[in-house]
């Protein structure tokens, strides 16, 4: 026996209610719960009376060695070394930002059998894009379809190695009565992909998009779900993408990818610094260089920041690419501890090239900037600025300095500041310059020309 019931779900975070809400008692968002229908039956299961098999772990073999490389080293990088077989990745990112021309790249640098689900294009424009990627495989194939049960029969008649599903937002199962891009019809999909491709051993990739909320459906739902998740981040307006690992069972999460979008596709970018670089304005008040860690490469960039009187009221306070409520603080470091008047200005800061950094050990740089625009004084371009700046005004050590000195070092710089507290057990570096400081009016005091 069974009946048809509604209920109510947050399309952010899953919770779930017998009720429409307005705002979700679980992620505290407003206006996400959606109507599912469910279906229950009131039969008790029977116990299970089939056959029951064990095996010892020291019998099994790992699947460690089998990974399979698409050889874009950026993407292999961020998967952990390639994907394990039977893991189930989800692609998330804002519409248009180049989902589906990586999963093809990435999927057209696979050596083994492939089948590329869409359901949001033809077919035909597949292979518009498959032209414009120069995609040459001759194992890659294409199907044009919604409708999971034809998918999994045609995954059961190619036996593929890796699936792309493209999106998963488009699917459905017949089964049951919402319509595709509905939680329960995302959940039931993608547990349905899952346990086909843990029994089976192919890789499928989900690909999902992302509302400026998060998901257009069920985000968390479907991160407990997946093996890894990954984002593809990036301004619209510049051609950097970063790709980021938010949870991955098989590897670390704090490798990042980085591509540029080309007219022929995504282009790797190996030596990040150089880029960021690349277009540094050269002896201008307020432009700063620091290192950055990105995973586990160090990467130089640009800081920049305007300070401007403010004529009208309230000052404004714009951060690109940097935590707001970070900026917020380190003014009022910047006011209390080394006594300069910022109230009365705009201050404006970006970091430059489009990359988005949330680790401390830039905010010295970021004060730097700061102080260097407001005093109209030019900061040395020939120096890195690396630490993080406490409440108090001191200069607080940061991890990896010698990675991040090596890469200044790499490119040429001649001087490195770094916090005091960084100096134990750090190398002699002959070639470069390194100058420790406590706190943040020593660093500013002894840059300024
Ligand atoms: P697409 O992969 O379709 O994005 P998504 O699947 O995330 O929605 O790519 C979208 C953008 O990328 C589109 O605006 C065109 C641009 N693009 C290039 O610049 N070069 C290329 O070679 C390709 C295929 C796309
Ligand atoms: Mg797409």
């Amino acid at each position: 026996m069974s009946k048809t019931r509604v209920k109510y779900i947050c399309s952010n975070c899953g919770y779930e209610s017998l009720r429409w809400l307005g705002k979700c008692p679980g992620c505290e968002s407003w206006n996400t719960f959606v109507e599912e229908i469910i279906e229950t039956s009131k039969r008790k299961p029977a116990a299970y009376k089939g056959q029951i098999s064990f095996q010892k772990i020291n019998d099994l073999t790992s699947s460690e060695e089998e990974r399979m490389k698409t050889g874009i080293d950026e993407f292999d990088r961020v998967l952990g070394g390639g994907f394990i077989p039977g893991s189930v990745v989800l692609l998330g990112g804002d519409p248009g930002i180049g989902k589906s021309t990586l999963a093809m790249q990435a999927a057209s640098g696979i050596k083994e059998k492939v089948l590329y689900v869409t359901g949001e294009e033809s077919v035909r424009q597949i292979k518009t894009r498959a032209d414009r990627l120069n995609v040459k495989s001759d194992d890659f194939y294409v199907l044009s379809e919604t409708d999971m049960n034809v998918i999994i029969a045609s995954i059961n008649s190619l036996s593929p190695l890796l699936v792309i599903i493209d999106s998963i937002q488009t699917m459905y199962r017949s089964e049951l009565d919402n319509s595709p891009g509905t939680i329960t019809q995302i959940r039931e999909c993608t547990s349905l992909l899952m346990e086909q491709a843990k029994r089976n051993h192919f890789c499928v990739i989900i690909v999902g998009h992302i509302t400026k909320e998060g998901f257009i459906a069920g985000p968390k739902l479907l991160e407990h779900m997946v093996d890894t998740v990954i984002q593809f981040e990036g301004e619209s307006n510049h051609t950097f993408r970063i790709l980021r690992a938010q949870k991955n069972r098989f590897g670390s999460t704090n490798e990042i990818g980085i591509f540029e979008m080309q007219g022929n596709g995504l282009r790797e970018v190996k030596n990040p610094s150089e880029l960021f670089l690349s277009e540094r304005s050269r002896e201008i008040s307020g432009s700063v260089i620091t290192a950055s860690m990105e995973g586990t490469r160090p990467i130089l960039l640009e800081v920049q920041a305007l300070v401007t009187p403010s004529n009208y009221g309230n000052p404004q306070r714009v951060a690109t690419g940097f935590d707001y409520r970070r900026l917020s603080i380190l003014l009022a470091v910047l006011e209390k501890r080394a006594g300069y008047r910022l109230s009365a200005n705009n201050v404006f800061l970006n970091m430059a090239g489009g990359v988005k950094i949330d680790e401390p050990a830039i905010d010295l740089a970021v004060c730097c900037s700061i102080a260097s625009s407001l005093l109209d004084k030019v900061i040395d371009n020939n120096v890195v600025l690396i630490g993080e700046v406490g409440l108090g005004g001191e200069v607080r050590s940061v991890g990896n300095i010698e990675k991040r000195i090596q890469e200044a070092q790499k490119l040429g710089f001649k001087k490195v500041i770094i916090p005091h507290s960084n100096l134990k057990g750090l190398k002699e570096n002959a070639s470069i310059e390194v100058m420790w400081i406590e706190n943040l009016t020593d660093a500013i005091n002894n840059i300024m020309k």
